[in-house]
């Protein structure tokens, strides 16, 4: 018997990388996925394929900037099997870019979908699962959550929001029977990656090149149900991202002369170099 075997999972952003992943290793071990996620066909495409599979999945179209909408479907999937037993806040996007270069809409988009769109699911599924007096709240997050990434300081603050949250959250739910864990990926191989507006323009390839370490997505996943199985607190992924976290735990300026540097191969890249 698994942790997953016949629970109930809802996971936002669940159409594409590692959402997708984990949706598809969560029904592998038996539970009753909802994925949920703005590209509505996307998400279809996931359930389906699961259900093509003999898994048990549906689809919901969801945008986690709309906190009536995520409360809605919380209290959906609890009406429909009686209980909600995950909930992955898990929908991310991010924008590339000096904080010269970026914008202050760049900055409330990331703000909405990447910190207040995990507040919102924390806000729908908690008073559920504590009525429940069970149940496990699992927010991505980023490694940039635990270790301040320049050139994405929007995801960078969204992502320690996350991070800070999931904590202290995991301290007041750990007697009223809730769990909160918090994700802190590396690098994986996602559309993210490829999909994220730069915005000097830099060439994408080159500025992927300065980061070569990728894992991926259903590997992740693996990682991912593992950790959440174990009900560790912070879950990182890859070797890159726990030795970024041992360095910055050991020295933050450390961590921040390195970030210096990856700085100075960026403006390089964009004068051209
Ligand atoms: P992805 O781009 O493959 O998937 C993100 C999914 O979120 C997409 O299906 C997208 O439609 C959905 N989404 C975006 N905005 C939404 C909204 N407003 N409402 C509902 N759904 C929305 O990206 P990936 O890599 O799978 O990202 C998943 C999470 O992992 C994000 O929170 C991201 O920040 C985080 N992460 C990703 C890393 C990577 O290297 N790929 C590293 C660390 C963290």
């Amino acid at each position: 018997m698994n942790a997953f075997n016949d629970k109930v999972a809802v996971v936002t952003g669940g159409a594409s990388g590692i959402g997708r992943a984990v949706c598809q290793a969560l029904a592998k071990q038996g539970a009753d996925v909802t994925v949920a996620d703005l590209d509505a066909a996307g998400a279809e495409d996931v359930a389906r394929n699961i259900r093509t599979r003999g898994g048990r999945a549906k689809s919901a179209v969801l945008d986690v900037r709309d906190a009536a909408a995520v409360e809605t479907l919380a209290n959906d999937v609890a009406a429909a099997h009686g209980r909600v037993d995950y909930f992955f806040n898990n929908a991310g996007i991010a924008v590339s870019g000096e904080e010269r270069e970026v914008s202050l809409d760049d900055w409330k988009r990331v703000i909405d979908i990447d910190l207040m769109g995990v507040i919102y699911g924390v806000r729908a599924v908690y008073p559920i699962m504590l009525k429940q007096g069970s149940g496990h709240i699992v927010n991505t997050a980023s490694v940039a959550g635990l270790v301040p990434a320049p050139l994405e300081i929007s995801y960078t603050a969204a992502k320690f929001g996350v991070v800070g949250l999931s904590w202290a959250l995991r301290a007041e739910a750990k007697k009223l029977g809730v769990k909160v864990s918090v994700v802190c990926p590396g690098f994986i191989e996602t559309p993210i990656l490829r999909n994220s507006p730069i915005r000097s323009g830099v060439d994408r390839e080159k500025l992927l090149a300065l980061a070569p370490w990728r894992m991926d997505p259903d590997e992740c996943a693996r990682n991912i149900l593992e950790g959440v199985a174990k009900n560790r607190s912070t879950i990182v992924v890859t070797k890159h991202a726990k030795l970024l976290y041992a360095i910055h735990r050991l020295s933050p300026d450390l961590s921040i002369r390195f970030g210096a540097q990856v700085v100075e191969r960026y403006r390089a890249l964009v004068r051209g170099g």
